[in-house]
């Protein structure tokens, strides 16, 4: 056979062929399984070798049964390495198989004894890469007979339906999980003095100018009162700490600078100052807060 392939693209993609089936098969979570199992790493070493080593082997062997080959057959091979791929043999092989067509010089077997005003008809073969794909398709479709109708496999749009599922719940624990992550849907009110202790601190460095060290309010409302503009309880707050008040009121969002966690805590020992009643405290502004309220459409 006509070597179509050059031995180093063989290798290649042999190579590669077998490193995707291996990350395909082997299961290991987020991470490429060769980063995970160095193991992996040392088999692709070995593979890769072996590959190299197949070649050198056949083509060493190429050249030894070439040196005991008659002139003649030589020759024959040498013209056969010449010719381009449409016309070596291996390719018009293949074709014939494919197609099973017959030459024109031989059309007279293939006539059918009838003319109609002159018309003739040929009866070629069907040709068999036709017939091949017309017997897959009849397999395939008794496969997916029985996979969906009759099995009742879930089709793609049950697929993508527990897919997106699974997702939800997976985002919903990695959330729960996640040092940093949080939304004001999974956000919980903290009791813990220590992360009080840094919601204080937080607040200290970057509240109290406007709401004052106590929460007592200034620029800011009171923030120890039972009454809340943008809505009370931890959801709220932190919706609000996160994205700020209403447009020029002077409240901003401080979500680029404090995490969803520190954000948590401040909100948290703001909870915990209620009805603290800090001395020169601001009016208290906005509705009465009950928890266990349906929660108001924040700002
Ligand atoms: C520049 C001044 C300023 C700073 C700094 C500031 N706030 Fe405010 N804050 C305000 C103003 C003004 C409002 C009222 C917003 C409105 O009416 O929409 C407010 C509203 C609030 C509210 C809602 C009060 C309510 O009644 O609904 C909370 C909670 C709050 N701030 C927390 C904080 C926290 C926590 C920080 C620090 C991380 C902070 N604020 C920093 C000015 C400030």
């Amino acid at each position: 056979m006509k070597k179509i392939i050059p031995a180093y693209l063989r290798v290649i993609v042999l190579f590669f062929t077998i490193f995707g089936a291996i990350e395909y098969f082997i299961d290991s979570g987020d991470r490429a399984a060769f980063i995970k199992f160095p193991i992996v790493n040392v088999i692709l070493v070995v593979v890769l070798v072996l590959l190299v080593a197949i070649e050198i082997v056949i083509s060493a062997a190429d050249t030894i049964v070439y040196q005991i080959l008659p002139e003649e057959e030589k020759a024959k091979l040498a013209a056969e390495e010449k010719l381009p791929l449409k016309e070596s043999a291996w390719f018009k092989g293949l074709m014939n198989k494919l197609t099973r067509t017959v030459p024109i010089e031989n059309e007279a077997s293939l006539l059918l004894n009838h003319d109609y005003d002159g018309i003739k008809e040929l009866d070629n073969n069907l040709p068999p890469w036709w017939v091949y794909s017309f017997y897959a398709c009849i397999v395939f479709a008794a496969i997916y007979l029985v996979r969906f109708e009759i099995l009742g496999a879930d089709n793609q749009e049950m697929e993508l339906k527990k897919e997106l599922a699974q997702a939800k719940i997976e985002v919903a624990e990695y959330m729960k999980n996640a040092p940093d992550l949080m939304d004001e849907k999974t956000v919980t009110q903290l009791t813990d003095p220590a992360d009080l202790a840094i919601g204080k601190t937080t607040f200290e460095t970057n509240c109290a100018a406007c709401h004052k060290a106590d929460g007592g309010g200034q620029i800011g409302p009171n923030l120890t009162d039972d009454r809340w503009i943008l809505g009370g309880g931890v959801k709220n707050i932190f919706h609000t700490i996160t994205n700020g008040g209403r447009d020029g009121k002077g409240m901003i969002a401080w979500k680029g600078t404090l995490k969803p966690k520190e954000i948590q805590k401040v909100a948290s020992y703001i909870l915990s100052l209620k009805g603290s009643n800090p001395k020169d405290a601001k009016e208290a502004e906005g509705d009465l807060w009950v928890e266990e309220t349906p929660t108001p459409e924040a700002k």
